[in-house]
């Protein structure tokens, strides 16, 4: 079968790999993809981004299956599009991906199903946002409502921070978040302490399937410092997720989900990613909710993933009432992976485009570079064109020796201003 990919980032290069492994497949396209993809032969890049030629382009080709990789496609619709044309797509409708698109949304479904989360209050405005934090004091965290690329959350530790990002997001919109209907919104909520883990299930509108746990680094520098990111690199499994964590979380937070959407009747289908934040005892909360896998989570993911993805794929969206992901066995390579992004000079603010990239390697099984903002120059080589640029991704015996397997190819990588951290994975690293 033919299937398509809709994304250009890290997230899905490694899904369109792993796609391309399945024998089942006779070739993935990718839309847009970036240089990476461009650059394998298994893979095609097709042109398009546009949520209606792309359901087109899918007719016109015969694609069987579908799965898309960034929110905003989902956002603008791309799921009921191609559904309302009788093609199969894995991932949630618009309606569903407001877990995602909207803050308010999401905090007031987990409030409505009883959905452990941080106390909060939603704003419009910014005197009364204000009133509010100076009555709640510091730290307190202030997220503004819409789509925001990872830079809509401010974890403030004083009361002036958290009066700025107030008015940054009310007023000046300077962190350029796309507003939800109503105009601009924030969501301010309660400081929650403890680790951070990224929990990831498909869902066929009724059953799950978790994947394999993870953990994501969202700040820039090495020992966490440094302005939060889309994600400098992660491993899995995360084992501050024991098996206690993981049945409460399926208890509390997913099938919560799951049986709360349906009954609202907006039943979700797709990659359903829960961050949480799991305390001292093991409690987890929901920090927030992604509609779509993680990234960089999926690329260390899906080198552990023995199994079929066009199988688990197709098993997702079988139409019927129930879907057919309750049967899904899912295999886990027992190694770690890890992956280390490299992002571009002056990530996350104002990353340059068109450095040249030189010194990739050539992939093998324990070691693949994935590419996100890559494109194809005209010697055969890749540029970066984006701010995160690559993924080195490895599997190993242990968090330590991954972490210095990929730090050892990272360095032998080059474009200038590349910045990366060494100590991906330092919280399982004993
Ligand atoms: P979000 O996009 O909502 O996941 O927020 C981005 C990051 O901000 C999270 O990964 C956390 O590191 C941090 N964060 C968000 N909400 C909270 C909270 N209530 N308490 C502490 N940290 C938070
Ligand atoms: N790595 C975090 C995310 O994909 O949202």
């Amino acid at each position: 079968m033919k299937v398509l990919v809709i994304g250009g980032g890290g997230r899905e290069h490694a899904l369109a790999w792993k796609l391309g492994q399945s024998p089942k497949v006779q070739a993935v396209y990718v839309a847009p993809g970036n240089g990476g993809t461009a650059q394998d032969a298994r893979l095609e890049n097709i042109a398009l981004t546009d949520v209606t030629a792309l359901r087109v382009w899918a007719q016109d080709n015969k694609i069987a299956l579908t799965v898309v990789g960034p929110e905003q496609p989902l956002a603008a619709g791309v799921v009921d599009e191609f559904r309302n044309h009788g093609l199969r797509i894995f991932g949630p409708t618009k309606a569903a991906a407001q877990l995602e698109s909207s803050k308010a949304f999401s905090k007031a479904f987990m409030q409505r199903h009883g959905i452990p989360t941080a106390e909060y209050e939603t704003f419009t405005d910014a005197a009364m946002a204000h009133a509010y934090v100076d009555r709640k004091g510091a730290p307190i965290v202030v997220k503004a409502d819409g789509l925001a690329a990872g830079k809509g959350v401010v974890v403030a530790m004083s009361l002036a921070e958290a009066h700025e990002a107030i008015d940054f997001m009310l007023l000046d919109n300077k962190l350029g978040v796309a507003h939800n209907e109503g105009g601009a919104r924030v969501v301010i909520e309660e400081f929650l302490q403890g680790e951070e883990a990224s929990f990831i299930v498909l869902c066929d509108g009724k059953n799950v399937a978790a994947l394999a746990t993870s953990q994501d680094h969202k700040r820039l520098l090495d020992g966490d410092q440094g302005p939060n990111t889309g994600g400098m690199g992660a491993y899995s499994p995360a084992p501050v997720v024991t098996p206690e964590v993981h049945a409460r979380a399926m208890r509390e937070i997913i099938l919560p989900t799951i049986k709360g959407m349906e009954k609202d009747g907006i039943p979700f289908t797709g990659f359903l990613y829960a961050g949480l934040m799991i305390d001292a005892q093991g409690h987890p909360k929901t920090l927030e909710f992604n509609c779509r896998m993680g990234d960089p989570e999926t690329q260390p993911i899906m080198m552990r993933m023995k199994s079929d993805l066009v199988d688990l794929l197709w098993a997702a969206t079988e139409t019927g009432p129930h879907g057919r992901l309750d049967d899904f066995e899912l295999e886990w390579d027992r190694h770690v992976a890890l992956g280390v992004v490299m992002a571009a000079h002056g990530y996350p603010m104002s990353p340059r485009k068109g450095d040249a990239i030189t010194g990739l390697p050539k992939n093998t099984e324990q070691a693949v570079v994935f590419h996100a903002g890559t494109v194809p120059t005209e010697g055969g080589g890749v540029a970066t064109s984006g701010g995160r640029v690559l993924c080195v991704t490895v599997l190993a015996e242990s968090v330590k020796a991954a972490q210095q397997q990929a730090n050892d190819i990272a360095r032998g990588i080059h474009f200038d201003g590349a910045q990366y951290r060494h100590d991906i994975g330092h919280r399982a690293v004993k």
